[in-house]
């Protein structure tokens, strides 16, 4: 089982989350299916995931069955960016519980700062020349109440945000009536988002990693995008061997432990039955202060960052690009 950390709403997260991002519905109902025997109770998903309904029935099995109870779980989805404005937040919340199967979510996030226009069902529709359809008029106030609107119709018991800027979260913290308790953003070894993190400790936000392990699987995003990018490879580090080797635990055990340490939740990914077990086994040891301060030393800065949505041809446009 995994250790719990406290969301200022009052609820509890567990630290390790299963990450869901880019599976196939078959791979992922077998995967969901070790990961909840292995004793994940944190799934991470989202609309663009395209993966709830998958997701839903996997979990109507365990819920169905009696093998888990719904307040057993933490579920966790996303408003897609075409969902950003204040009038869309509800119906796609409701489609979101709709697809799980549930009454509600533990935690709602707003995917990302930007908002893109509905064009039919288009997750990421697109304009002729290929150009993402950005709406520009996106108001993250006004978003947010909306949001709040959802914990009060108890839909949702928990709201956050992902992808989020510092100046983004101070925004939506000034007007907040509930605040974010949660903030979802690529965080690894290379990208340790030092700054971000001491902001979000302040104000009682708790941090989630996504891409934990250098998320190598979404190399394919930016090659369908054409863009070139070197995608690194944390699990191959010298340092992360080395102080895995010295751990008799594996590379993602000590990458997964390392940010952890720091009072952050993590959501890897995996199918694999074996790396989805390991990924959860990593509380029994702890990483000595020497070893922190080593890993600490992979930061590369915002040079570290992987996931920059340039995939999204055009995105830089928004006026709430991130960054
Ligand atoms: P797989 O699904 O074959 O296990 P991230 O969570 O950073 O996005 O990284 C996910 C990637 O890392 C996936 O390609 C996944 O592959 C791989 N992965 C997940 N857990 C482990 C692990 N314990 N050891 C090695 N690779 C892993």
């Amino acid at each position: 089982m995994t250790s719990l950390l406290k969301l200022s709403a009052g609820a509890s997260m567990p630290v390790i989350g299963f990450g869901t991002w880019q599976a196939s519905d078959a791979e992922l109902e077998a995967a969901l299916e070790a990961a909840l025997e292995a004793g994940y109770r944190h799934i991470d998903t989202a609309y663009v995931y395209e993966n709830e309904a998958a997701i839903g029935r996997v979990l109507a099995k365990w819920l169905n069955s009696g093998k888990v109870k719904r307040e057993e779980l933490f579920i966790v989805t996303k408003l897609p960016p075409a969902g950003n404005h204040p009038d869309r937040v509800e119906k796609y919340l409701k489609r979101s519980l709709d697809n799980l199967g549930l009454d509600y979510v533990d935690l709602y996030l707003v995917h990302v700062p930007f908002g893109f226009l509905e064009k039919g069902e288009d997750i990421h529709p697109v304009e002729s020349d290929g150009n993402i359809l950005l709406d520009k008029s996106t108001n993250h106030i006004n978003i947010w109440k909306a949001m709040e609107a959802q914990v009060d119709a108890g839909l949702a018991k928990s709201i956050g945000l992902s992808n989020f800027n510092i100046s983004q979260i101070k925004r939506v913290l000034q007007s907040a009536r509930i605040p974010p308790s949660n903030l979802q953003v690529e965080l690894h070894a290379f990208f340790q988002q030092k700054e971000l993190v001491d902001f979000c400790k302040e104000h009682n936000i708790i941090v989630c990693a996504y891409a934990p392990l250098g998320s190598r699987g979404t190399a394919k995003l930016y090659e369908r995008a054409g863009i070139s990018k070197d995608f690194p490879d944390l699990l191959n580090n010298p340092k992360v061997l080395e102080v895995a080797e010295k751990y008799g635990k594996t590379p993602a055990q000590i990458l997964l432990r390392h940010i952890v340490q720091r009072g952050i939740a993590a959501i890897p990914k995996s199918t694999n039955p074996d790396r989805i077990q390991q990924n959860l086994q990593i509380h029994d040891f702890e990483l000595s202060s020497e070893d922190v301060v080593s890993l600490n030393k992979l930061d590369q800065g915002s040079d570290g960052r992987i996931l920059d949505f340039r995939f999204f041809k055009g995105i830089k446009n928004h006026p709430e690009y991130p960054f």
